[in-house]
């Protein structure tokens, strides 16, 4: 009979889990061990922080809803969805526009819109163009990409924040032959990332500020090429070295300009965004991130089969 102590116990669990056939598998849970018990030890984890972490992660569970993903926003604070955006992009094949957060807010209702629309509406700051072209890493134009914007109001919010029945402040746009996308906006503003829960607590109770810069966000794709999640950071927020959910950065950062040519004096942000083409490990989702209500039926599909 085997007795376990601190240093026992992790290669009783590895030589346990030995046989998992999944390779893939094997390999994550056998590191996911090794790294828990790994803190468990550095930390000398007592019983009572154990019992507050699980309490901590049973209210991440219940404020999961089909609107809201708290496991998600528990990743995004502590940097991991940045650190998976990271990782992906280091096996892109060829070294695209980075990633940034898909955030909790992406829907999959976005409406369609032609080139030029304004996806902003009701909201009465003024007008600002987002234009640019979708490439491919040579700078060849991809023409009939897909582009899906969204962001929040001149105010701050989404516009599930202020009126979920109406789609606002998001629309899906495909760029022209040589490759071109034209929306007209508001400026976003930054916000709070969501407070009202268990993340929130946890937000606050190290004293970081829950903010995130101002920004538009972007999922893009064109069949061939790697989907592409990011967002483009405005320049001059007073929160792009401090973003709560580790998003910004700089090679994302726009500078607002008054050159078009076609609407000369007007505002106007450009950025041209470079694909990567997919390779065979691109078939797997690259989004870290989803529409909650997605997730949602997810769980409800795989509890019933
Ligand atoms: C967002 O940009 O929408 C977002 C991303 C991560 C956490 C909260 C909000
Ligand atoms: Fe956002």
């Amino acid at each position: 009979m085997r007795e376990y102590t601190p240093d026992t116990i992790t290669d009783a669990v590895l030589e346990q889990m030995g046989q998992t056939p999944d390779p893939r598998l094997k390999e994550i849970m056998a590191a996911a061990v090794k790294h828990l018990h790994a803190f468990a030890r550095e930390v000398k984890l007592t019983p009572a922080e154990w019992l507050l972490g699980i309490e901590f992660l049973t209210r991440v569970g219940h404020a999961c809803s089909p609107v809201r993903q708290e496991f998600i926003l528990l990743s995004d604070t502590l940097g991991l969805s940045t650190l998976v955006n990271t990782l992906h992009d280091s096996t892109a094949i060829e070294e695209a526009t980075h990633t940034s957060l898909l955030g909790p807010f992406y829907r999959e209702n976005a409406p369609e819109l032609a080139n030029g629309d304004n996806i902003a509406k009701n909201d009465p700051a003024e007008e600002i163009q987002l234009s640019g072209r979708v490439t491919d890493v040579e700078g060849r134009p991809l023409r009939n990409a897909q582009v899906t914007i969204w962001q929040t109001s001149s105010g701050g919010a989404y516009d599930i924040q202020l009126d979920p029945s109406e789609p606002n402040f998001r629309g899906v746009f495909h760029t022209d032959d040589s490759g071109r996308y034209l929306a007209r906006t508001v400026r976003p503003l930054g916000y709070y990332i969501p407070m009202d829960g268990p993340v929130g607590e946890m937000v606050q109770a190290q004293r970081r500020h829950g903010k995130r810069p101002a920004h538009i966000h972007f999922l893009i794709s064109a069949p061939g090429y790697r989907e592409l999640v990011t967002a483009l950071y405005l320049a001059g927020d007073e929160h792009l070295d401090d973003d709560v959910v580790f998003g910004a950065a700089a090679n994302l950062v726009v500078h607002e300009r008054r050159d078009d040519l076609e609407s000369p004096g007007a505002p106007s942000i450009r950025f041209d965004f470079r694909l990567s083409r997919a390779s065979d490990a691109d078939m797997q989702t690259g989004r870290v991130g989803a529409d909650p209500a997605q997730i949602a039926r997810e769980a409800v599909l795989t509890a019933r089969a």
